[in-house]
């Protein structure tokens, strides 16, 4: 048996949480930042700094953290060579009124590395991102629909999906409200079942000369199934449609041209951000010319999106993931990673496998259905009062080195085998300190 560790105390972070709900609809800008997404009551909720691979919360407790900036963070908190960039780029000026030569040559680095990028255009986060990408396709088609597979963001242009009662159900948070999204919408974004090309060919054929564009994360925390993207592929070809890969989530973990390299599928369009810039507001929408050159007649225009520092920052940081091998380091990592957790899974008798991509590792726990977010969540709870903060999904980044993977692994032990107690004396209930985590972002895509 194993004792129960007393949790360390973020009663005044849960007291702060409360001030900002009273100020901040939501409470957080991000669902993925909400204490309901973590152990509540147990969980950080406040950082007040960060470095490497870890950071401090304002009650001074220090926690490796496997979210990696809820995968913003690539080489590691507050870099050394891009902030520095960064702070030189400041003295210089962060906007102005006129252009600067930086927009032209991360366009150029980013065609040189991305197979489908042969022109390219700026964003601000993720979602911003997919928004241009989507007015693009729309634009350059002159049709309205889009067919999607995964998670998007938060435009109108995606949650209008559930305009249709449940449609993002299993793309993302179930119940998610349209309200705010314009009625009128309804029926322009329709989801397909990832790994399923038939179900794809059938839309295509049902909305056959109204799909502007196919968007889809490729691939999460597993790889696609064998040909499957081939096949996207040949079916937006035949039915004139523009496929666009949503790589924000995946990044440049896998290379420094990200998945397409890897994949050996080449899509219309990407979209990239979080892991472009290592923290720092930036995104990138990039395509083939064709695709991408009838934007010029559109209006696709803000002021932040050429703000130096987010060239700045992405421009550094993408060199540096090349001459450090980040992907081939985070390759060995989640290797590493998971050999570990499974070797401590059999010590432990948990029945949890370590699994998924080698730079997305993730823990499956095969219990029943009905218990399984709850055994997630104790999860959360132990490896939270062990100093490790993060789901039952990794997010790696360059910063995280043996010292990490030791006190994860030893904190991995002590949970599993409290886990395992708790499952055997069918105590999961009793085991569990705070609610169950809020359904995290469920997605057809892992
Ligand atoms: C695949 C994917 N697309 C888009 C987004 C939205 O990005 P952002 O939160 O920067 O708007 C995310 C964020 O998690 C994502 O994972």
């Amino acid at each position: 048996m194993t004792e129960d560790l007393p949790s360390r105390n973020v009663d005044r972070q849960m007291r702060l949480f409360a001030r900002a709900c009273e100020l901040i609809p939501g409470g957080t800008q991000l669902i993925s930042r909400r204490p309901s997404q973590f152990a509540a009551g147990i969980s950080p909720v406040y950082a007040a700094s960060a470095r490497g691979a870890r950071f401090i919360d304002i009650d001074g407790h220090e926690y490796i953290d496997w979210v990696s900036g809820i995968g913003a963070i690539i080489l590691g908190y507050a870099d050394p060579v891009v902030d520095e960039a960064v702070k030189e780029q400041i003295s210089g000026g962060t906007i102005y009124s006129i252009s600067h030569e930086l927009e032209v040559e991360l366009a150029e680095e980013l065609v040189a590395t991305i197979p489908c990028a042969e022109m390219v255009r700026y964003a601000k986060g993720g979602g911003d991102a997919c928004a241009v990408a989507v007015r693009i396709a729309r634009g350059t088609t002159g049709r309205d629909k889009i067919l999607f597979s995964g998670y998007h963001g938060w435009h109108d242009w995606y949650i209008a999906a559930n305009l249709t009662s449940g449609a993002l159900d299993s793309h993302l948070l179930p119940n998610i409200d349209p309200t705010g999204v314009p009625k009128c919408l309804e029926g322009t974004a329709i989801p397909f079942p990832y790994g399923d090309a038939a179900a794809l060919g059938e839309l295509l054929n049902q909305h056959r000369g109204e799909i502007a564009a196919i968007m889809m994360e490729p691939l999460r925390s597993d790889m696609p199934p064998e040909g499957y993207l081939a096949e996207v592929r040949k079916l937006a070809d035949e039915h004139n449609v523009i496929l666009i890969f949503d790589e924000v989530s995946t990044g440049f973990r896998m290379s420094p041209g990200g998945v397409q390299p890897v994949l050996g599928v080449e899509p219309d369009m990407a979209v990239f951000a979080k892991s472009i810039s290592n923290g720092y507001a930036m995104g990138a929408v990039v395509g083939h010319r064709d695709v991408m050159e009838p934007a010029a007649r559109m209006f696709v225009s803000s002021t932040y999106w050429s703000d130096m520092i987010g060239l700045r920052a992405a421009l550094t940081n993408l060199s540096e993931i090349r001459r450090r091998d980040v992907p081939s380091y985070l390759t060995q990592l989640g290797q590493t990673i998971k050999t570990r957790l499974n070797a401590v899974a059999g010590e432990s008798g948990c029945p949890v496998l370590a699994t998924g991509i080698d730079v997305h590792p993730r823990l499956e726990f095969d219990v029943d259905d009905s218990i399984k977010n709850k055994v997630g969540t104790l999860y959360t709870q132990e490896m939270a009062k062990r100093g490790c903060h993060g789901y039952t999904s990794f997010y790696l980044n360059a910063a995280q080195g043996e010292a990490e993977i030791e006190q994860t692994v030893d904190a991995a032990r002590a949970t599993f085998t409290f886990i395992k107690d708790a499952l055997d004396a069918n105590a999961v209930d009793e085991k569990l300190e705070c609610p169950p985590r809020g359904d995290a972002f469920r997605r057809l895509v892992r």
